[in-house]
């Protein structure tokens, strides 16, 4: 399908939405979007960082993963999120997914933003992730292990050499690590299998690396297992605790959006598949119960 088509189809998407071309104007939730469970990682970390303020978290579930995904429906899929987001009242939303930060946030930004509001904001999590990680490295050489989807975009390296265009970042896609976390197989030997495959294809690419950056919000998850196959030495980078001070920073610099937040310390979970499923698996993901709601993306 082409950009053009994508763009005629999201416009009439939007034209049928409750609230779009009159988004409540009033402040609202904190928007936290992610294709699935990956994005509670980065959640979790923001509201331990920022306590006080509510929050709307919205995992497409019924269509992860996305990183296996083409350009133009990773585009699709998280403007269609987005704007559901943005009609529910949130006037700051993070795409606290990588692959919908490599393949959709500039897009968005550039294209849609202008259109829908431009005075609402969407992050992402690549730019602090890579402005964090390029100060660690003594070596220069970083490793990225991220989906397809992220690989392919190049985000990373291109992002890296805005920052330091001395430091080479030398990727490894990891296709199977989302599904195994998705469908709660990633404590088996199943993934055991997968992550000593991935993590050694990175490190025998490029023996220099001493910093890998976790470039998916899922891997978290993975963190243990992937310590357990490095070598001493190498520093292993999520993204949580990054993307969450960068928030807050950013907060800071924008009192404007700042008091277009709401602060009754609440979060609120859709999902886009099963609320049952949502809620019992949300649970490995955070360190509480959630009663998840459904969003029909119609
Ligand atoms: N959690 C998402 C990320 O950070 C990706 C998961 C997926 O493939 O849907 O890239």
């Amino acid at each position: 399908m082409s950009k053009q088509e994508i763009k005629i189809q999201t416009t009439n998407n939007l034209n049928s939405l409750p609230g779009v071309g009159g988004f409540p104007s009033a402040p609202g939730p904190i928007g936290v979007f992610d294709s699935g469970y990956g994005g509670l990682t980065i959640l979790d970390k923001i509201r331990t960082e920022l306590p006080g303020y509510d929050y709307l978290y919205l995992g497409d579930n019924a269509r992860t993963p996305y990183g296996t995904r083409s350009f133009d429906v990773v585009y699709k899929y998280t403007l269609e999120c987005v704007t559901h987001l943005f009609a529910m009242g949130c006037q700051l939303v993070v795409l606290a997914c990588n692959t919908a930060s490599a393949k959709a946030l500039r897009s968005i930004q550039q294209r849609n933003l202008p259109l829908m509001d431009s005075s609402r904001r969407v992050l992402g999590v690549i730019r602090p992730t890579v402005e964090a990680v390029g100060a660690l490295t003594h070596t220069n050489h970083i490793g990225l292990l991220a989906t397809t989807g992220t690989v392919q975009s190049n985000s990373y390296p291109l992002e890296i050499q805005k920052i330091n265009s001395d430091i080479i970042v030398t990727s490894e896609a990891c296709p199977m690590w989302v599904p195994l976390i998705e469908n709660n197989e990633h404590l088996s030997e199943g993934a055991d299998y997968f992550i000593r495959k991935n993590v050694k294809n990175l490190l025998d690419a490029d023996p220099l690396i001493d910093t890998i950056m976790l470039g998916c919000t899922h891997y978290p998850l993975l963190e243990d297992k992937i310590k357990a196959c490095l070598p001493e030495g190498i520093t292993l980078v999520s993204q949580g605790e990054i993307v969450a001070r960068s928030l807050a920073d950013y907060l800071n610099r924008h009192p404007e959006m700042d008091a277009r937040c709401t602060r009754n310390a609440t979060c609120r979970y859709m999902t886009t598949e099963s609320t049952e499923k949502f809620s019992s698996s949300a649970s490995i993901f955070l360190n509480e119960e959630v009663q998840a709601e459904h969003l029909d993306l119609g």
